[in-house]
C-alpha cells in the first residue's frame, strides 16, 4: 500500500501490481508487456473476492474510475471503471500502454481509426466478463502521427458496467484526449480526482 491509494487493495491487486511491475522491469515493447501482465489480470477475473469494498460503486450515479493501486514509481495505476446502465465514455484517445479486464456486466467497445481528419469506426465488440483488451497505441496512430488508442466503451446493460484497467503513468498524468464531434477537434480529457481514489475524466476547459 501507498499513500496515492484511495481504497485498500486485495490479494489479487496486489499480484496484478507485483506481475506488471515485474512486466516493466524487462524493458521490453510495450505489446509484450501486455502479454506478461494477463495471467494476473486472468487471475484476479476468476477470483473469489477480487476487489476492496466499494470498488464497484458509481459515483454520483456516474461513471468513475475507483483507484486500487498507484506504482510508488508513478510506471502505473490499477482503476476499477464503473459504468452505470446506459453510459457511454464518448469517443477519446489513450497515449499510452493498457490492459483491461472485464469482471462485471456488458461492455461495448468501438475502436477507431484516424482517417481524413476524423476518427472512423474500425471494430466494435461486446466484452463479457473474463475477456481482456490491450490498449497498444501503435496501433492506432493519431491525426498528427501521435501515438495513441482511440476507442469508446458504452454499457448497453443489464446491470453495472465493472472492468480492471491497468494503465500507464498515475491518473493525472495518464495522456486522455476526448473527440469533440460537434466541433470535430480534439480536446483534453484529463482525469480528475472527484474525491479520495475516485477519479473522473472531465473535459479540459
Ligand atoms: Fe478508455
Amino acid at each position: 500500500m501507498n499513500h496515492h491509494m484511495g481504497v485498500t487493495g486485495t490479494a489479487a491487486v496486489e499480484l496484478l501490481a507485483a506481475a506488471t511491475d515485474a512486466a516493466l522491469r524487462s524493458r521490453r515493447p510495450e505489446a509484450w508487456v501486455c502479454e506478461a501482465i494477463r495471467p494476473a489480470m486472468a487471475a484476479l477475473l476468476v477470483d473469489r473476492d477480487p476487489l476492496p469494498p466499494g470498488a464497484r460503486d458509481p459515483y454520483e450515479g456516474g461513471a468513475v474510475g475507483n483507484l486500487v493501486y498507484a506504482d510508488p514509481e508513478a510506471r502505473f495505476h490499477i482503476l476499477v471503471v464503473v459504468f452505470p446502465e446506459g453510459t457511454s465514455s464518448g469517443i477519446h484517445l489513450h497515449g499510452c500502454w493498457g490492459v483491461i479486464g472485464y469482471l462485471q456486466g456488458g461492455d461495448e467497445e468501438t475502436r477507431y481509426r484516424w482517417r481524413d481528419g476524423r476518427p472512423v469506426e474500425e471494430s466494435r465488440h461486446v466484452w463479457h466478463q473474463g475477456d481482456i483488451t490491450y490498449l497498444l497505441p501503435d496501433e492506432m496512430a493519431g491525426p498528427d502521427g501521435r501515438a495513441g488508442c482511440w476507442h469508446r466503451v458504452r454499457n448497453p446493460g443489464p446491470g453495472v458496467g465493472v472492468s480492471v484497467h491497468v494503465l500507464c503513468r498515475l491518473p493525472a498524468d495518464h495522456p486522455h484526449d476526448f473527440w469533440d464531434r460537434d466541433e470535430a477537434r480534439i480536446v483534453a480529457f484529463p482525469f480528475v480526482e472527484r474525491a479520495p481514489g475516485r477519479w473522473q475524466a472531465m473535459l479540459g476547459r
